[in-house]
């Protein structure tokens, strides 16, 4: 009995020892990407493949996550403003950010692709030299990297931002919008959930995505590359990828 008692004592003492508590980190997440990242309609809680990848990385390698959904414009931002401690949903690694945060080796690759409405007969042709209004998501590799594109080539098409990939899509049903481009996999979720729209073609290099992190947190960088490579090797990783991803 007294043992016991001891035992709990003890437990509690290391506890409360910042050295022995579990480290909480916060990831920064977008709460309308699915399917990488969301917050599910039914339950309130954020879910997707990346949440789910980093719930099991910090149970596997000791530390304690919390997923906080933030307005992805403005996510880097609180990276560096310490608000979150990484952001583990969908993002592109770019020469841009990496100038600002260090990235984790890239755990996912994804095509950039035109969504259209199911009877269009654009191609991505039309979409880059006609007059068509284009929609893209704020702060997004793709919005950038078509940015620059049409200053340096000319293109006609006129840009329309949204705060969130399946805002664009309303627009694309409601016809304020002919096209948008995005990542494939948030485009076959659309499909997938029965929306009137198809994929044109895919446009420019693929993305790698990777997980972002401030430069000094060097402890984080190496909890996050090395649960990913124990997740990768174990058959969770497939068990997401089927549950999420479709593959
Ligand atoms: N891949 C693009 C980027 O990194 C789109 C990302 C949007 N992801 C998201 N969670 N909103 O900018």
């Amino acid at each position: 009995m007294k043992k016991l008692f001891v035992c709990a004592v003890l437990a509690a003492v290391l506890a409360a020892v910042p050295a022995f508590a579990k480290k909480t980190y916060v990831n920064g997440i977008d709460p309308n990407y699915p399917p990488f990242a969301y917050v599910d309609e039914k339950t309130g809680q954020p879910a997707g493949f990346d949440v789910d990848s980093m719930t099991w990385i910090a149970k596997h390698m000791g530390f304690e996550v919390t997923h906080k959904p933030l307005a992805w414009d403005g996510i880097i931002p609180a990276l560096l403003a310490k608000q979150i401690d990484m952001v583990d949903s969908g993002m592109s690694i770019t020469p841009e950010r990496a100038k600002m945060v260090q990235f984790s080796n890239p755990y996912w690759t994804v095509s950039r692709v035109f969504l259209v409405p199911a009877d269009s007969k654009l191609t991505p042709k039309d979409i880059l030299t006609q007059k068509v209004k284009l929609g893209v998501q704020r702060g997004t590799s793709e919005a950038n990297a078509i940015k620059k594109e049409q200053e340096e080539k000319g293109y006609a098409f006129e840009l329309r931002f949204y705060d969130s990939a399946p805002l664009a899509v309303e627009d694309l049903l409601n016809g304020r919008i002919q096209a948008a481009l995005m990542d494939e996999l948030p485009a076959d979720d659309a499909i997938a959930h029965g929306r009137a729209v198809k994929k044109a073609g895919t446009h420019g290099v693929p993305d790698e995505f990777g997980v972002a992190m401030r430069k000094d947190d060097k402890e984080l960088h190496k909890l996050v590359n090395e649960g990913y490579k124990k997740l990768m090797a174990d058959p969770y990783w497939k068990e997401l990828q089927k549950k999420y991803l479709n593959k």
